[in-house]
């Protein structure tokens, strides 16, 4: 294992009845007002702008909206949210909604304490050193947002999607009931899906040493997705199971199943790029590569996809070599992106080769990226003319 240190400071409230009973008292002991920040409105149409409201009039809470955060947020609506804290004099952003949501408020918390801009500060040109603290109530399990400090910003004029964050950026307290998932759409649902089991492969490819508790945490939580999907998809308003998957979320990306390991990432650092020019969903990008990186990996070093092969999908290894263990689990992945009617390639998104170049050669903008085997431009370019 990696030396590490881990803390994560976010107050987690999981299941029915705790927003009534908690929210007030969270904000309130960061203040009495609050940015209420959302998105595109399926709050409104679903009743839950209706409850917070009524929560935050009944807690003497005051409140300002922003509302239109784009899923892949957009700077501008960062650097709206910026000028309406400073305005307002805003206590805490309470951010409702799915991963877009939740990284806006994140960016526009750093913005509010930075003097600069805070694009800067995803450009890796500078680093935040405080931020406006946020709450959030999730609405779409995906991302983890709701219990990690990074986030995702696109700038559009540029078109670049950048991801960021800080130890200043962990929710203070975080929301999580499944009901409020209930209206996911099936396809949203199906791209969350996607994203948290992205998660999941992109821990499980790391290059270090001894970490077998590591392995099978993050095993476990692959399977119990893959378990679900089927049943949240065809059954939105299965509690349980939308309890599960949104735990399965939250679990990916808060750090619990990844300490002392150094994950790979090149998958998400390619459907960055490919969603800063296509503006896809981040879910749907990610189902289109990881196939393609797999075959592309698998080729040098096999030994990680036997054991996924072997592990998770219960191949039997008797009398099969490490490659060949290594193809049958690539298959199996391929085969739960089919089942659950994710787009296969580039081309679904209506993607051709026109910019492949300038999305491999932004990739590597900070260096080769992955870590359970390196990527340059070219490797990079491979992997995306194969997702064609
Ligand atoms: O905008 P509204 O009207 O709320 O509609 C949203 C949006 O259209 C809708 N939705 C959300 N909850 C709903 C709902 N519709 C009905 N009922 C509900 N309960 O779903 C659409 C997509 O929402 P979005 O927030 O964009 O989805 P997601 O949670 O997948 O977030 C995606 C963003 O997160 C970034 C991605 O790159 C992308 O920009 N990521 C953030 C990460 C993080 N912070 O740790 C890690 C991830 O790898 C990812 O990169
Ligand atoms: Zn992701």
């Amino acid at each position: 294992m990696n030396p590490f240190r881990f803390q994560n400071p976010t107050a987690l409230y999981y299941g029915k009845g705790q927003l009534e009973q908690h929210l007030v008292e969270e904000i309130r002991k960061y203040g009495n007002k609050v940015l209420l920040l959302y998105g595109g409105g399926s709050i409104k149409r679903f009743g839950l702008y209706d409850k917070v409201i009524h929560l935050l009039r009944e807690g003497s809470i005051e409140w300002v909206e922003l509302a239109g955060v784009e899923p892949n947020p957009r700077l501008t609506t960062v650097h709206k949210g910026i000028d309406l804290c400073k305005t307002e004099g805003v206590h805490l952003i309470l951010a409702v909604g799915g991963g877009s949501v939740l990284d806006c408020a994140k960016a526009i918390a750093m913005g509010v304490k930075f003097d600069g801009e805070v694009y800067d500060i995803y450009q890796r040109k500078a680093v935040a050193k405080d931020a406006l603290p946020i709450g959030t109530i999730l609405t779409l399990a995906a991302t983890g947002s709701e219990m990690n400090s990074g986030g995702v910003i696109t700038n559009w004029e540029t078109k670049e999607k950048l991801g960021g964050g800080s130890p200043y950026t962990f929710p203070k307290f975080s929301f999580c009931d499944a009901e409020n998932t209930f209206t996911v759409p099936r396809d949203q649902t199906i791209y969350g899906i996607c994203d948290m089991l992205a998660h999941c492969y992109e821990h499980y490819f790391h290059p270090t040493e001894n970490a077998p508790l590591q392995r099978r945490l993050i095993e476990s939580v692959i399977k119990t997705i893959i378990e679900n999907a089927r049943k949240v998809i065809d059954e939105p308003t299965n509690y349980e199971a939308r309890e599960t998957i949104m735990y399965c979320s939250t679990m990916a990306l808060n750090g619990m199943i990844s300490m002392g390991i150094e994950g790979d990432w090149a998958n998400h650092a390619m459907e960055h790029e490919i969603s800063a020019i296509y503006d896809i969903p981040h879910g749907g990008g990610l189902a289109i590569l990881f196939p393609h990186w797999m075959d592309f990996v698998s080729q040098e070093k096999p030994e990680r996809f036997a054991d996924l092969a072997v592990h998770v999908f219960g191949i039997n290894p008797a009398g099969k070599s490490t490659s060949q263990l290594a193809a049958e689990g690539i298959e199996k992945v391929r085969e739960f992106y089919r089942s659950i009617e994710v787009p296969q390639r580039l081309a679904d998104y209506q993607i051709g080769s026109e910019n492949l170049e300038r999305m491999a050669e932004q990739s590597v903008r900070f260096g080769e990226i992955g870590k359970y085997r390196k990527l340059n431009k070219n490797d990079v370019l491979r992997i995306l003319q194969a997702a064609l």
